[in-house]
């Protein structure tokens, strides 16, 4: 089997993604501060943002192709620390499609649907960017810079992701499960939008993409809905009371980072390519039992 090079393998989308990886790739996962074992992938602790690390790990594995999803994801945090937050979303992004160039592998990379200002959905991988905050202005330089280093990058535009946690990290919706099997006030925006994926079905849109694309692809999920109805159907579907949950709207809830209103992506070039994500219930329904 040839070598994967998985950046972030301690991270949501990472560790996922190495379950699928694993049964095409021989996979060798990284980790930072989240020390763990995953089945099957060889584990290294690598910092990306130290070029040498960088380079030797390169030079050691001699990767047949690379997906990079480490990344400072929290848009809060890159609010408030743009320099530390910028060396891995910015710097470390372009250094790994310069090595990627210089061994000329395929290369993918996972950006964000926060490059966009939400004010114009649903968006094709031509529109323009015009990130509202930090987060999304590092994820458009790392776009370009990848691009301008190795124009054969896969720039993938991930949606909001759900699954299952993993032994160090979670998804947005466990937080909003525990909340409502513990029948307490929950209250999602109403007036924001996304287009969700199950990081699962991601993953498999991202192996897709390293193999097809060179440049822009959308990876988001089937449908656009918006936080509250998708609590609502987060309910119904692990059967849980929903007698609890209210809708607020973006204007009540300051967060360190603004947040667009609505960037639902139109991902019909992916599904072209076999790009296949169920109704958003169907996703959830895959997650009921695990
Ligand atoms: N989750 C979503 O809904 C979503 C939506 C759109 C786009 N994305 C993008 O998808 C990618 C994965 O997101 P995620 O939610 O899986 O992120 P995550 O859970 O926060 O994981 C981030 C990963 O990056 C690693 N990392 C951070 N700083 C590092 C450094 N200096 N050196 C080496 N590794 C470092 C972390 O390692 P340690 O934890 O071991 O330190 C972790 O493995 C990111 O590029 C994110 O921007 C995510």
């Amino acid at each position: 089997m040839k070598k994967l090079l998985i950046t972030g393998a301690s991270g949501f989308l990472g560790w996922h993604l190495c379950q699928l990886a694993k049964q095409e790739w021989e996979v060798y996962g990284t980790y930072f501060s989240h020390r763990q074992e995953i089945s099957g992938i060889k584990m290294l602790k690598v910092n990306l943002t130290d070029f040498q690390e960088l380079k030797d790990i390169f030079n050691d594995i001699q990767p047949a192709a690379v997906i990079h999803t480490a990344a400072q994801s929290q848009p809060n945090i890159c609010q408030t620390h743009p320099q530390e937050s910028h060396l891995i979303n910015v710097t470390a992004s372009c250094n790994i499609a310069g090595l990627c160039a210089d061994n000329a592998i395929p290369c993918a990379y996972t950006s964000t649907d926060l490059v966009f200002d939400g004010l114009k959905a649903p968006y094709r991988e031509t529109d323009p960017v015009n990130p509202i905050n930090i987060y999304g202005e590092q994820k458009v330089q790392a776009e370009t810079g990848m691009l301008e280093r190795y124009p054969l990058t896969a720039v993938c535009r991930m949606p909001l992701m759900f699954g299952m946690a993993t032994p160090t990290s979670r998804s947005f919706i466990q937080p909003l499960i525990e909340t409502l099997k513990a029948g307490k006030e929950l209250s999602l925006f109403i007036d924001e939008f996304r287009t969700p994926a199950n990081v699962t079905t991601a993953s498999k849109g991202l192996l897709l993409a390293l193999e097809k694309v060179n440049g822009y692809i959308h990876l988001g999920g089937k449908e656009r809905i918006s936080r509250y109805e998708f609590g609502r159907l987060l309910a119904e579907v692990f059967q849980l009371s929903a007698d609890k949950l209210t809708s607020c709207r973006q204007e009540d809830v300051k967060m360190a980072a603004p947040r667009p209103a609505d960037v639902s992506l139109d991902s019909s070039q992916a599904f072209a390519l076999g790009y296949q994500p169920l109704s958003i219930k169907a996703e959830l329904e895959t997650l009921i039992n695990i």
